[in-house]
């Protein structure tokens, strides 16, 4: 039977309230958002609204206008450092940042921005110390990611905010690995931005990111176009989230985004925070167990996700093993992080990332332990 050990890429299976939600909207609602004041356009912008409010909840803000739809985590990272950084800023960033962070960076580094990477401690955490000595010079930004989505490492983001506060300097937190999982509280965090997938642990379709702007912070749009509103004016609107919401919105993915918040809201995301954790502190004792087997275990853990390596074997060749002969679903590699990895000690090859969901088994858990036991046992 299949087995989906890769939630930190994207969820699976979505609950049944999400799958129904879509199809409902795209049966059942003749306009987009903000596009039509007929019955089905209201029906299209009460559905936007609905899912913009539950977002702003889990995100922490107390405005949900200024909850940006986008269409992934990456669209909004983006969206932020081109509209916020310009030639001479300097931007401070962490060893455990994604390629949607690292590469619009590196863009930006040719057009004359500079970038400068905090140090981690030497057991893979961020070096407090070493960001704050780093703030003594001005910064136009700091890029932190909530969790890494190599080892599920959780870093310290009211530390971070704290420092950053106190010279002035915004912070721009990548969730996308946390939303849906951990609280988020932007506002009360003071977090000068916050981009986060919404197809992953908020359990919404592909095609879904969000992002929150503080109203105080200036952040150019990435695009101008239709907003549906002051259609008159040859100007992007000014206001949030029209400002940064230009086309037809994926309004299928809304109504779907709403049902999977629901259904986290339901359940309580604490309770899934525990059942996911819990899931893989057993698959670290158990991975640690294994001769040949290093686990790369974090300072503090944010979410279920879990990266080893074995002695002597590629990643992709166990990768490989485990969905040919057993039809299970884990992720190698470099999962789209290199910093990582360099961080952590395991670049080039990578590792083997096992990350369950809200859905998976502790008996799903024991059938992939085993099917790698038996195939460490054949080497
Ligand atoms: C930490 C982190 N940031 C950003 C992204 C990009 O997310 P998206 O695929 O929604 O653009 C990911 C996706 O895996 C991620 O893990």
């Amino acid at each position: 039977m299949f087995l989906y050990l890769d939630n930190a890429a994207t969820s699976y299976p979505k609950p049944p309230g999400v799958i129904e939600a879509v199809r409902r909207a795209l049966e059942g609602i003749a306009a987009s958002p903000g596009r039509g004041a007929h019955r089905h356009g209201r029906y299209a912008a009460a559905v936007a609204a609905e899912c913009r409010a539950r977002v702003a909840g889990i995100l922490g803000v107390s405005d949900a206008g200024r909850v940006v739809f986008t269409k992934n985590a990456t669209e909004g990272l983006n969206l932020v450092l081109k509209g916020w950084l310009r030639p001479g800023d300097r931007v401070l960033y962490t060893g455990f940042e994604h390629n949607s962070v690292v590469r619009p960076l590196r863009r930006l580094v040719s057009q004359g921005v500079r970038a400068e990477q905090i140090p981690c401690t030497p057991g893979g955490g961020l070096d407090l110390p070493a960001l704050r000595e780093m703030l003594a010079a001005p910064a136009r930004l700091v890029v932190l990611v909530h969790a890494s989505n190599v080892n599920g490492a959780l870093m310290p983001v009211a530390e971070v905010s704290e420092l950053c506060g106190r010279s002035g300097v915004p912070v721009l937190l990548d969730a996308a690995q946390t939303a849906g999982l951990l609280p988020i509280a932007a506002e009360e965090l003071n977090l000068g931005m916050v981009a986060c997938s919404g197809h992953k642990g908020l359990l919404g379709p592909s095609g879904m990111g969000l992002l929150y702007v503080r109203p105080d912070l200036d952040v150019s749009p990435l695009m101008e176009g239709g907003t549906g509103s002051r259609s008159e004016v040859p100007e992007q609107p000014e206001e949030c989230p029209d400002r940064y919401e230009s086309g037809t919105p994926n309004l299928p993915g809304m109504a779907g985004l709403a049902e999977g918040i629901g259904y986290i809201l339901e359940q309580g995301m604490e309770a899934i925070w525990e059942h996911e954790v819990s899931l893989a502190l057993h698959l670290e004792s158990e991975l640690s167990e294994m001769p040949g087997v290093r686990v790369l275990i974090p300072e503090e853990r944010g979410t279920g996700t879990v990266s080893f390596t074995v002695d002597g074997m590629n990643p992709a060749d166990l990768g490989f093993i485990l969905d040919e002969a057993f039809d299970i679903a884990v992720r190698t590699g470099l999962h789209c992080a290199p910093l990582a990895h360099q961080s952590l000690g395991t670049f080039p090859e990578g590792t083997v990332r096992v990350s369950p969901g809200f859905s998976t088994s502790s008996e799903e858990i024991e059938s992939f332990l085993e099917a790698l036991r038996s195939v460490l046992a054949r080497r």
